[in-house]
């Protein structure tokens, strides 16, 4: 394929940046008073709101023809028939069977993959009832109080956004924990909350080689042992989830505490697939399939939806304009939920890990920007950190907003206090990002309140805003399974769509392979007793330093 900047839709959008780079979003309002009206999306009580983005009537359709022009349905056609469009590791990235609930058939390799699907959501949703209801004992005989999934990445992330998020629906009787870093504090640190006689580890690693996770794993197996003074306890406090059945039985679990899933399932794409299960534990099966319909139903949209009616579509095409045409290199996610405060840091991994690459599907370098750099906090605290910059920096940082219409806690005047402070911050922010504030308006504002002129002369351009910031906003009835299950899809699909338009294979990661690989290097060296001359001389003198003061 050539370059997508050699493409007609490209050329044109080049001539429509520059003619409406300079204008004033607050002008277009202004200007246009259905400037909300057509820019915006409904799909059931699902709102998303991108008028206050630097476009104009003709944006839209003008990258609406640039993903034509890169075989946007083509390649959306592939990912759900299960071709292997992850050609540098031979793999299809068949994450939406996991979530067909309409439990059509779906090929891979020319086999129907649903019926093991099926089998396997079967198998977790029997084991989690028998952990929630206390019919699954430890070894002591006493039931599951506590459940710590071992994993990093994908096998961490997700999961541990989901139950957070949850939290509402969460059992009263279990207390999920994550364990991720091989830094031995965070596996200290959980352990000092468990309970050995009721506790269950989750093994969760696609691979069950995964550095960090078999290193704490191994740990916890040890902890175990040494608390109940028994390996025979093993079986009752240690499953896993992977697709390495021999590394799972060499590790000690017997195969039936084994959740398996597919070498199709991408790691940042597993929490739908048996990588799900401490969700399953903790809000229920039916809940955890209400996720998986959420997602499923933007799947359907997805596949079906006219372009500029169709979300993750919009949204990837936004993005493109913001980081191609505006030079707005990095993303923030700002959800206005507490329970959404890991969202930043798992869509960190499902947007940068896809997107973070520079080398196309061809092996060619991209002359573009591609994925951006992407990070947030939840809202409000995030007002009180890095907002400044987003108002005031020199760097422009296009955001997403979520807010939920309810909160799932009563609390505060008329049981909605908190919340109504909430939603007016997120739609203070999202206003004032788009409209700014002229110097002139800074000292009308100074004089209506009686404050000195030589005040107001210091002051005004410190109390100036040049606004004209990019922001979406993505509001919802409140955040339940279903709901969840749609805003994650809705991003999965999003950063598929800006991967086939800058031809990325967004589905591998060799630079996450690439660390592992010089860390594989690094520790040997470590070990030895002796001064290591390996490397660079900032690296042997890091280890070297770092040994002789070990
Ligand atoms: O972070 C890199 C990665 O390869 C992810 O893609 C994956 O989710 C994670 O490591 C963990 O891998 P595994 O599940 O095999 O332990």
């Amino acid at each position: 394929m050539t370059s997508i900047k050699n493409s007609d839709a490209w050329i044109a959008l080049v001539d429509h940046h520059k003619s409406i780079k300079s204008a004033e979003m607050r002008d277009l309002f202004n200007e246009d008073e259905n400037r909300f009206n057509d820019n915006h999306i409904q799909y059931d009580d699902l709102l998303i709101d991108f008028s206050k983005n630097r476009i104009t009537k003709d944006t839209i359709p003008l990258l609406i023809k640039l993903s034509h022009e890169a075989n946007l349905n083509l390649w959306r056609d592939k990912l759900f028939s299960g071709e292997k469009i992850n050609f540098s590791e031979n793999r299809s990235a068949l994450h939406t069977a996991l979530r067909n609930r309409s439990n059509t058939p779906v090929l891979s390799e020319g086999k129907n993959v649903m019926p093991e699907i099926n089998e396997s959501i079967d198998k977790m949703g029997n084991f989690s009832e028998s952990v929630r209801s206390g019919e699954w004992k430890g070894f002591t005989g006493k039931r599951i109080e506590t459940i710590v999934n071992i994993g990093i990445g994908g096998s961490d992330l997700g999961p541990a956004m989901v139950c957070k998020a949850l939290k509402p629906y969460g059992t009263k009787n279990i207390i999920p924990l994550f364990v991720s870093n091989v830094d031995g504090a965070d596996l200290a640190q959980t352990l000092q909350q468990c309970d050995p006689e009721t506790t269950l580890f989750i093994i969760a690693s696609k691979t069950f080689t995964t550095q960090e996770t078999m290193t704490n794993a191994f740990s916890a197996r040890e902890w175990l042992i040494s608390k109940l003074k028994d390996s025979a306890a093993i079986s009752r406090h240690f499953v896993a989830i992977s697709t390495n059945i021999t590394a799972v039985e060499d590790f000690g679990i017997a195969k039936n505490n084994m959740f398996k899933f597919w070498d199709w399932v991408g790691g940042r794409y597993s929490l739908w697939s048996s990588i799900g299960l401490p969700i399953a534990i903790f809000i229920g099966i039916d809940n955890f399939k209400d996720l998986l319909a959420g997602a499923h139903e933007i799947d359907n949209h997805f596949k079906t939806a006219p372009p500029e009616k169709n979300i993750p579509v919009v949204l990837a095409l936004i993005g493109i304009w913001n980081i191609n045409f505006f030079n707005f290199t990095t993303h923030a996610i700002l959800p206005y939920d507490q329970g959404l405060s890991l969202l930043p840091s798992y869509l960190q991994q499902l947007d940068m890990e896809s997107n973070g690459k520079f080398i196309d599907r061809e092996g060619n370098r991209i002359c573009l920007n591609t994925g951006p750099i992407l990070w947030g906090e939840s809202g409000t605290n995030g007002q009180h950190a890095f907002y400044q910059l987003l108002h005031q920096g020199k760097e422009i940082v296009p955001t997403d907003f979520l807010m939920p219409i309810h909160s799932q806690y009563k609390i505060g005047e008329n049981g909605d206090g908190h919340h109504k402070i909430l939603i007016s911050n997120f739609i203070a922010q999202t206003k004032s990002l788009m409209l700014g504030k002229t110097e002139t308006e800074a000292r009308d504002e100074m004089l209506g309140k009686g404050i000195p002129k030589k005040d107001i002369d210091l002051l005004a351009s410190h109390k100036s805003f040049i606004g004209n910031r990019p922001s979406t906003s993505i509001l919802f009835n409140k955040l339940d399974p279903k709901t969840l299950g749609r805003i994650i899809a809705i991003y999965e699909h999003k950063i598929f769509v800006q991967g086939i338009i800058w031809n990325i294979n967004s589905f591998d990661q060799w630079g996450v392979e690439y660390g592992k690989q010089i860390a594989s290097l690094v520790l040997p060296e470590l070990r030895k007793k002796t001064t290591t001359t390996a490397f660079d001389s900032s690296t042997n003198n890091l280890i070297n330093y770092t040994k002789k003061n070990l």
